[in-house]
């Protein structure tokens, strides 16, 4: 009997079941095809000036502040970089404190403050240290996919809360009271949201924390977006919230996105005291410490120039998303609600689909318009797929954060498609 026929013995490797939870990230399929594309455009003989316009990336074009690149070629220069503590730089986790007083006028205890390797470290740590295998988390649709992966990935259930755009796409409390069961232990949102930019108004998050205060459970704030609000009406941290409302919040941010740090892998937790041991307990064991290097470099973030610096980059976002949403209507996509903050715009691209010819099918729809538009514009765009299951086929996510050259150029191509 050959090896290929030989019967597969009980105890041979398998793939953990908890994989068959984890879905594919489907947007990263139209990143490789641009890539693809733009490398043939790169060989074509007078194809230079056709490039690929990518409006797909969640990533701030900026970059981080310049005192934050001097800061990390002077910690390279001064030689060795050992590991810091689990939690993070004492200076740094002191910092990030102060930032809540001076930004946000609330108290933050550093040792609260757990310093991980980017947002999405941080949910993984709260996951793990909060639910167990079959909990529930209940999570807004649409909303950033990996979060629903996080608590897949550690044996528990995201529910999914649908949130149309009469509520700005978040929660409401009555839904969240309704949707509450037995195993439920969290309620996980970001605010503004990644894929919509929309967030949750003040009030709301009170009854939204008081649902949650009243049923012993936990709010999971994902808030690095939170630094880029557009509108004073927004942009305050869960933290604020009344202390004892506030004692149930988790908030995660990170540096990726107000900071313009995505590659550096750094971010934050601020947890409860009691739950800080368990968190750093994982950290100590998973990673040990998140980079040394970016954690030395991220401590310029809060010099007042990179203050001012970021500011200004977060009134260009602004200026963006207020040139560029007017213009989307006439080319097929029809903004529901208006962006309040973060750097996308969530659009129904029924029109679009319909004047390109494409089906507006569960299987077609925004999947078929993100390769249509890359074929025949060469224009790049997350489609709604990944992002939940609410008429998510509908839907594209457009990224303000690429450059404006590159948004009026998109603009002029979508415009001159027939
Ligand atoms: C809502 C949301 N949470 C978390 C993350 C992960 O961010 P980080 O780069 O800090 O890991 C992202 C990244 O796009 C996001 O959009």
């Amino acid at each position: 009997m050959s090896l290929a026929q030989a019967p597969t013995p009980p105890n041979a490797w398998r793939l953990a079941p908890r994989n068959a939870h984890i879905d594919p990230f489907y947007v990263m399929e139209v990143g490789k095809a641009a890539d693809q594309l733009a490398n043939q455009l790169a060989v074509q003989p007078g194809a230079h000036h056709r490039r690929v316009v990518r409006l797909n990336i969640g990533e701030p074009d900026h970059g981080a502040a310049p005192a934050v690149r001097q800061a990390a070629a002077q910690a390279l220069q001064d030689g060795a970089l050992p590991y810091t503590a689990a939690l993070g730089l004492p200076e740094l986790r002191q910092r990030i404190a102060q930032w809540y007083t001076q930004h946000h006028g609330v108290t933050v205890s550093p040792s609260r403050v757990v310093v991980t390797a980017g947002a999405s470290a941080a949910l993984q740590l709260a996951c793990l240290a909060l639910v167990g295998q079959d909990d529930e988390v209940l999570i807004p649709d649409p909303s950033y996919p990996c979060n629903r992966n996080f608590v897949h990935a550690v044996g528990g259930q995201a529910v999914a809360l649908d949130c149309p755009p009469e509520q700005r796409y978040q929660p409401t409390a009555e839904q969240v009271a309704q949707a509450w069961g037995a195993r439920t232990r969290a309620l996980l949102l970001a605010s503004p949201s990644n894929p919509t930019g929309t967030s949750l108004n003040w009030d709301e998050l009170e009854r939204l924390a008081q649902v949650v205060r009243q049923r012993h459970g936990l709010l999971l704030a994902d808030e690095i977006y939170t630094g880029l609000s557009f509108d004073p009406a927004y942009g305050r941290t869960a933290l604020a919230l009344a202390p004892e409302l506030a004692e149930h919040v988790i908030s995660v941010n990170s540096f990726s996105k107000y900071f313009g740090m995505t590659g550096w892998r750094l971010g934050w937790l601020v947890l409860p005291e009691r739950l800080v041991p368990a968190v750093e307990k994982l950290a100590q064991n998973l990673y040990i410490c998140p980079s040394t290097l970016s954690q030395r470099a991220a401590l310029a973030c809060f010099e007042p120039s990179s203050l001012a610096w970021y500011e200004q980059r977060r009134l260009d976002l602004q200026h963006r998303r207020d040139a560029v949403l007017p213009r989307l209507q006439a080319v097929g996509l029809d903004v529901p609600v208006a962006p309040d903050g973060a750097f996308y715009i969530w659009a129904n691209c029924r029109g679009l689909c319909q004047r390109l010819g494409i089906a507006q099918t569960a299987e077609a729809g925004s999947w078929a318009l993100a390769f249509a538009l890359l074929e025949r514009a060469q224009v790049a765009l997350a489609p709604g797929r990944d992002f939940g299951q609410r008429h998510t086929h509908h839907f594209v996510r457009l990224s303000l954060a690429s450059s404006m050259d590159d948004w009026q150029e998109a603009l002029l191509r979508l415009e001159s498609l027939a």
